[in-house]
């Protein structure tokens, strides 16, 4: 599929017309719900099993529906570099972030490891960085005061930084980084550059492209956008030239994390979760294209709302990284659409009610059509208050860090038609 079209690359996958015939001709891709593969002999056994690739054997070391998910991630992924690109798929998001990162972090007899990271990202990385690896293994975690600022991450990087960390658009406050300038960083240094890039999308955003190393994807968001499975995706470009580390996992880092550490520490994504994905992720242009239109609709609509005292959306110009998201931020292939490249500047956004904390807890109580749950990128609109649920655990460790107002609604923006979703935010709004 080299060459193909962005949406094209989704839509096919690694299914091609060759594969279906080997599955009698489906047209969709079969889901390979089981835990081994059956071998004909005993030397078909020992030979599958000795090589040290990706072969099929048990199903925590390989399975060809997880397969054909990883090969398509990494193809979104990669889309516009010209670097070869591999991906490994784990579990969940958490699981990808713990699986990009843990084994940069190996302690040997030197120094007292750190890493350098963006405060600005969803909950439960804090508490991964700062209680798995900070408190539990002793690794040095310093958390950047300004990640828009450059010097900010530079000032903190010395020869025992294991790799740079940002999450962009960030959870919840969607706070973008500048990655060209912290890629550099991290090539001066010969460490990784690790990006969440889970808000954004390929469809919107490649950091690969921008020139970070690592790509981390919790595709329980858009990627799998019906909601019906979690699972987690660690993308990265080949040959990143790291200092004191092994030559292979250098070469290939995802699929050294696949052959070694995933295989090994079992957060294997389950077959039937990457078949459902699979189904989903052929979409996610039109739908994040979809989505972004009405978040950028909407936030306009809560910008001039009286009853709301402020929004956080990119595609706003008072949004402190707007200049990075209109730099970074396109529709992918939209220049072919219509001659001219389109931003789009993602599906999530927050605002705060009018009225604090209480304002905001009975706003969310009047949401119709709004779901009240604890995810997002879903085709259905959800809000939750990030504050008082996926980051009350690291805003109550440490308040200052990266503030999450306590009356911050955080709205997921679905493909509900926009009137009726602004229709209900307004009704919620109300206050007589
Ligand atoms: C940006 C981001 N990264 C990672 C995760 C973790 O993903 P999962 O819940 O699939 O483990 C989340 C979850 O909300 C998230 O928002």
């Amino acid at each position: 599929m080299k060459g193909a079209r962005f949406t094209t690359l989704a839509i096919s996958g690694a299914y091609d017309h060759a594969e279906a015939a080997g599955h009698l001709g489906a047209l969709s891709e079969p889901a390979h719900l089981t835990t081994a593969q059956s071998f004909p002999s005993m030397d078909a056994m020992l030979a599958a099993t000795a090589e040290d690739g990706d072969g099929w054997v048990y199903a925590r070391r390989g399975n060809p529906t997880v397969r054909l998910l990883e090969q398509t991630v990494a193809a979104l992924e990669g889309y516009g570099t010209d670097a070869e690109v591999s991906a490994a798929l784990t579990a969940t998001g958490m699981g990808a972030i713990t699986l990009a990162t843990m084994p940069l972090l190996s302690t040997d007899a030197g120094p007292r490891p750190n890493i350098v990271a963006s405060p600005q990202c969803y909950g439960s990385t804090t508490m991964v960085f700062d209680k798995r690896y900070g408190q539990e293994r002793g690794v040095d975690v310093r958390w950047v005061a300004d990640p828009l600022s450059v010097d900010d991450w530079a000032r903190r990087i010395d020869d025992e930084t294991r790799f740079l960390y940002a999450e962009t658009p960030s959870n919840p406050t969607v706070q973008l980084v500048d990655i060209p300038a912290l890629s550099a960083l991290a090539r001066q240094a010969r460490i990784p550059l690790i990006v969440d890039a889970t808000l954004a999308t390929p469809a919107l955003l490649r950091p690969l492209a921008l020139g970070a190393d690592v790509v981390v994807h919790s595709l329980t968001k858009t990627a799998g956008a019906s909601g019906r499975s979690m699972g987690g995706a660690v993308i990265a470009r080949h040959d990143l030239g790291l200092r004191g580390r092994p030559a292979e996992l250098s070469a290939d880092y995802a699929g050294y994390l696949r052959r070694g550490p995933l295989r090994d520490m079992g957060a294997v994504i389950s077959p039937f979760n990457a078949w459902t994905i699979l189904a989903d992720v052929r979409e996610v242009r039109g739908r994040v294209d979809a989505m972004s239109r009405s978040a950028h609709q909407v936030a306009r609509y809560l910008d001039e709302h009286a009853g709301v005292t402020e929004v956080f959306y990119p595609g706003l110009e008072s949004h402190r990284s707007h200049h990075i998201a209109r730099r970074d931020m396109w529709l992918v292939d939209s220049e072919l659409d219509g001659g001219q490249a389109e931003n789009r500047f993602g599906f999530l956004l927050c605002f705060r009610p009018a009225g604090g904390v209480r304002a905001a807890h009975e706003a969310m109580d009047r949401l119709g059509l709004i779901w009240r749950a604890n995810n997002l990128g879903q085709v259905r609109s959800t809000a939750t208050i990030p504050g008082a649920t996926t980051h009350k655990q690291a805003a109550d460790a440490d308040p200052g860090r990266a503030p999450v107002p306590p009356d911050m609604i955080r709205l997921s923006v679905g493909i509900e038609h926009v009137d009726d979703i602004i229709a209900d935010l307004d009704q919620a709004l109300r206050t007589r």
